[in-house]
């Protein structure tokens, strides 16, 4: 498995560049996440050929091993685009027996989840994908595997940089594969530069924005909330922030938040950030109910690539999206599986790179996601 090696080398280099990013001054954050994106894109690179690797080295070994999967809940677009995948890849790809990959909801409910990890672990499943409710449960549950010689994938749901890097050093079987956030957030960011008055409608020399934030807990949300107004702030331009709510990456609940907001703010809003294209949907539907214009009157962006949104951006009813890649996310995750169960050494840390998505390449993503 020498193609896993060299996956194992680039996630180090990526790891480094993110811990530099995180305690750098603005100035080597810029150049930290330059690099990231070239690192992150490597990575891509290699999480093919560690699928090829993986591919090869599995035969039919996988057809009596156990994965066991829990997805912080099931209601959720882009989560579900993303076990479906998993599913199939682990089935189609990998050779694991369909029977032999469990997936479980844990409802947003953490005391729920951790239930359904403990049966995992008394059934004795081979190796767990966990998309935690609440990445702080990240240290509790990996000592829960590492005590039953569990594995376990973490996905989606970053845990703190200090819990990977303590898996590295105490030689723990767990591991973490997603995208580095702070890039999505940029890219938002840039979309709004992008436009022809940089955001500023009406020309007041501020762009006024509000933000509808996913579940704050998660450093998606975090991250995306803070790098897409750093990305405008870092090019010069003053910003001022109408309104920040929770919309927990609900579409119903950003539907409201907008509503309200624009009653509120009416024409002060400028740019409405969604950390998410579920409520960038939810969004849409207030500011064209407000009889509101996107890429008129108003600009909206959301992430994730979800299909209605990058038909919408086609459309110029959104300004851009950003594509959270679930193909490659998922199949990644699969892969650092199947080398655990192989018994190979994996990566503590495994990063997606994130693709900007304006109108320019809209249609590219489309046939890509169809
Ligand atoms: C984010 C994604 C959101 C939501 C969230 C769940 O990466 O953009 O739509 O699925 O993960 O943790």
């Amino acid at each position: 498995m020498r193609l896993l090696k060299r996956a194992a080398a680039i996630g180090i280099a990526s790891l480094m560049v993110l811990s530099m990013a995180a305690c750098g001054s603005g100035a080597k954050e810029t150049t930290a996440a330059a690099t990231e994106a070239t690192t992150a894109a490597e990575s891509n690179t290699t999480a093919e050929s560690t699928a090829e690797a993986v591919k090869e080295a599995v035969g039919g070994d996988m057809s009596d091993k156990k994965v066991g999967i829990s997805i912080y809940k099931f209601d959720d677009n882009f989560m579900t685009l993303y076990r479906t995948e998993l599913q199939r890849y682990l089935v189609d790809e990998l050779g694991f027996k369909k029977e032999n990959v469990v997936v479980q909801d844990g409802k947003n409910d953490q005391a729920e989840q951790t239930n359904q990890i403990q049966n995992f672990i008394t059934q004795k499943y081979d190796v767990l994908i966990l998309n935690l409710v609440q990445s702080s449960s990240a240290p509790e549950v990996t000592e829960m595997c590492k005590e039953a010689g569990i594995p376990v994938v973490y996905i989606n749901r970053e845990p703190t940089v200090e819990e990977e890097q303590r898996w590295k050093d105490e030689s723990i079987k767990a591991t973490y594969v997603g995208c580095d956030a702070r890039q999505s957030g940029t890219y938002q960011g840039e979309q709004i530069l992008e436009t022809s008055n940089k955001g500023d409608i009406n020309g007041d020399g501020v762009v006024s924005y509000i933000m509808v934030q996913g579940d704050p807990e998660n450093v998606d949300a975090q991250y995306r909330t803070e790098f897409s107004i750093k990305a405008l702030t870092d090019a010069g331009v003053e910003v001022k922030e109408l309104l920040k709510q929770r919309g927990d990456w609900d579409q119903a609940k950003a539907q409201q938040i907008v509503q309200d907001a624009l009653t509120q703010y009416g024409d002060q809003i400028e740019v409405v950030f969604c950390n998410n294209d579920a409520m960038a949907l939810g969004a849409l539907q207030s500011i064209e109910a407000a009889g509101r214009k996107v890429n008129e009157d108003i600009y909206l962006v959301g992430v994730d690539a979800l299909t209605e949104a990058v038909q919408n951006v086609l459309d110029g009813k959104m300004t851009g999206t950003v594509f959270n890649d679930h193909l490659s996310q998922a199949q990644s995750a699969a892969d650092m599986a199947a080398a655990f169960v192989l018994g190979e050494d994996v990566e503590n840390v495994n990063m997606v790179d994130y693709v900007k998505v304006t109108k320019d390449n809209a249609q590219e993503v489309l046939d890509k996601l169809k």
